[in-house]
């Protein structure tokens, strides 16, 4: 609490040694009725969970494994948005942290060198049209060893420490992508999403990217050539269409 410089992001903690997940905790405090800003922190998760119904490996004392709860005054369809906000507000907290630029890959995946080192799982609780809460899920791997990754996730995954070369404080990289977070979702809130788009862009390493995007219904290979003010992916397909996608899986295709 220290290190925070926030109005109130993470002045209000709850934090476990050891929880299923930080996610279904921040849904029942949202319920409850939590304060935005609110953080659920934990040192290892024993069921963490990614996008895509996957497993996320969240070893003990070795990450930053939280859940944050936003409660903007947003309509529903203003919400996807959230999920760059959030991958910006931890990308320059890293940057800052470790003088390391991570690249984000679409849409909040953080990438060091190619290798995964922080997902990001938003989820919403909203009535008909509106946002109740996002519960922003942030998994960094902060001090890992090589061989701390288990070999499904070997040559996919990396951590902090390996790519900056040097143990890395959570406790001051937590503070500072508070500090970020809530920087940006004001910001979006207030000003709309045009800077934080561009600072999205010039973080991104699937822009102008031949991918290969995996979305629940199809298969779609081209070009990734914009992000609309939506937040969704457009992809120039081979034969000149152009499609949007608004959750996949990217691959880069050679
Ligand atoms: C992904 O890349 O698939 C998203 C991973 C999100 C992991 C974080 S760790 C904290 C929070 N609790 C979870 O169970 N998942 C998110």
């Amino acid at each position: 609490k220290a290190l925070l410089e926030t109005t109130h992001f993470g002045h209000t903690i709850f934090y476990e040694e050891v929880l299923d997940s930080t996610q279904p905790t921040a849904h029942r405090l949202a319920q409850e009725g939590a304060k935005e800003g609110t953080l659920v922190i934990c040192e290892e998760q024993t069921a963490g969970r990614g996008r895509m119904m996957r497993e996320w490996q969240s070893q003990k004392g070795k990450g930053i494994w939280m859940s944050v709860i936003l409660r903007p005054d947003v309509p529903t369809h203003k919400a996807p948005q959230f999920t760059l906000v959030a991958a910006v507000a931890v990308a320059r907290g890293i940057e800052d942290v470790t003088g390391v630029r991570p690249a984000i890959k679409w849409p909040n995946d953080l990438l060091i060198n190619g290798l995964k080192c922080t997902g990001i799982l938003t989820e919403m609780q909203s009535e008909p049209d509106l946002v109740n809460a996002l519960i922003m899920g942030i998994g960094i791997n902060v001090n890992h060893e090589q061989q701390d990754f288990p070999e499904e996730i070997q040559g996919i995954a990396t951590s902090l420490k390996l790519q900056a070369k040097k143990e890395i404080d959570r406790a001051e990289l937590t503070a500072r992508i508070l500090f970020y977070l809530e920087h940006y979702s004001a910001e979006y809130v207030i000003e709309g999403f045009e800077n934080i788009k561009k600072q999205w862009e010039s973080y991104s390493c699937t822009l102008g990217q031949r991918i290969k995007a995996t979305t629940l219904r199809d298969v779609l290979i081209g070009e990734a050539v914009e992000i609309t003010d939506d937040g969704v992916l457009k992809i120039k397909l081979d034969n000149g269409e152009i499609k949007g996608v608004y959750s996949a899986d990217i691959s880069l295709e050679p």
